[in-house]
């Protein structure tokens, strides 16, 4: 099976009532436990990388090993740059062979992110490569953007018809109080439901993404706070919030801060009990397998992808 775009899946989980999770990858243990649980579990796949994973692991290799994955398991992946800043890294993407891109120019103003997307959106076109948008603000930390709560915008519903017709964009990223990291709330959770509700009725049968998705699941949170770390108030997206998202026109549902504390808790857990090995096999190992096990549980429980194959 060759790499896919999403268009495709986002048509199948709009009528559905479910989203595909766009998860971000790292290195090859991230990849593979990922995938694997796609697998299990019979779902198509989003898998996204960030400018910070490109300088980290280089293009090449994280192609390199989503080729693998795809020969290794068979299954419908996208494979997607998260936040593009610039048209450059889009173009870098695209042309080396990524079949999504997303152009973030919601750092400016309306006029300038419409000019910015455009021109990215006619790149990518031409190239059979679909694009994602973004109007409104998040707040939380992106490479070494950080976005105070102060700074944060919800999406202005009465902008986005004029922002996807000019632009042509294949989706929008929204702004509904969601953020990036593993402190998204300082109080109880809330989401703008209203807005979201707003902008599909503005935007018909139109797939809508939601960025800073990661429950923060307390289970690896208490794996790293017993372990030597110091997380204390984190908190995440309640996960019947993210399905009622899934169920409304949110067809992308983006995950990394999850991944990220699954990984860091078990190998915390793992040296705790096992302080003399120095293999990284042996910690990897058990990594992989709780990403797996999450993936499963978010494909399933969260998102409502699995046998969408
Ligand atoms: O939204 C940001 C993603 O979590 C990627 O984070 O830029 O640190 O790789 P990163
Ligand atoms: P989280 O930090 O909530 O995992 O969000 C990830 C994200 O939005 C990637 O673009
Ligand atoms: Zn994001």
């Amino acid at each position: 099976m060759p790499l896919v775009t999403s268009t495709e899946m986002f048509k199948k989980a709009y009528e559905g009532g479910y989203a595909i999770g766009a998860f971000n990858v790292n290195n090859m243990e991230i990849v593979q436990g990922i995938t694997e649980a796609a697998k299990e579990v019979n779902s198509p796949l989003i898998l996204q990388v960030s400018a910070g994973a490109r300088k980290y692991a280089k293009h090449v290799y994280l192609m390199k090993l989503i080729e693998a994955a795809i020969e290794d398991t068979d299954l419908p992946i996208c494979v997607h740059l998260d936040h593009g800043d610039s048209f450059d890294i889009c173009k870098s993407c695209i042309d080396g062979g990524f079949t999504s891109v997303m152009i973030d120019g919601s750092k400016y103003s309306f006029e300038e992110n419409i000019e910015l997307t455009k021109k990215v959106v006619d790149y990518a076109h031409a190239r059979g490569v679909v694009v994602e948008g973004e109007l409104g603000k998040l707040a939380g930390i992106e490479d070494d953007v950080n976005v105070s709560d102060e700074d944060a915008q919800f999406t202005n519903p009465a902008e986005v018809e004029e922002f996807v017709t000019r632009t042509g964009v294949d989706s929008l990223a929204i702004a509904i109080g969601t953020s990036h990291g593993a402190f998204k709330f300082k109080g109880t959770p809330r989401l703008r439901f209203d807005i979201l509700e707003e902008v599909s009725k503005r935007l018909p049968n139109f797939p809508i993404v939601l960025h800073g998705a990661s429950s923060v699941i307390p289970e690896y949170v208490e794996m790293i706070n017993a372990n030597g770390g110091n997380m204390p108030g984190a908190q995440g997206v309640p996960e019947d919030m993210l399905r009622q998202a899934a169920r409304m026109a949110v067809c992308k549902i983006n995950i990394d801060s999850d991944l990220r504390l699954a990984m860091t808790g078990t190998i915390r857990k793992y040296f705790a009990e096992n302080p003399e090995h120095f293999d990284p096999r042996q910690y990897l190992s058990p990594a992989r397998a709780n990403i797996k096990e999450l993936v499963k549980h978010k494909i399933v429980h969260v998102l409502g992808s699995n046998d969408k194959i």
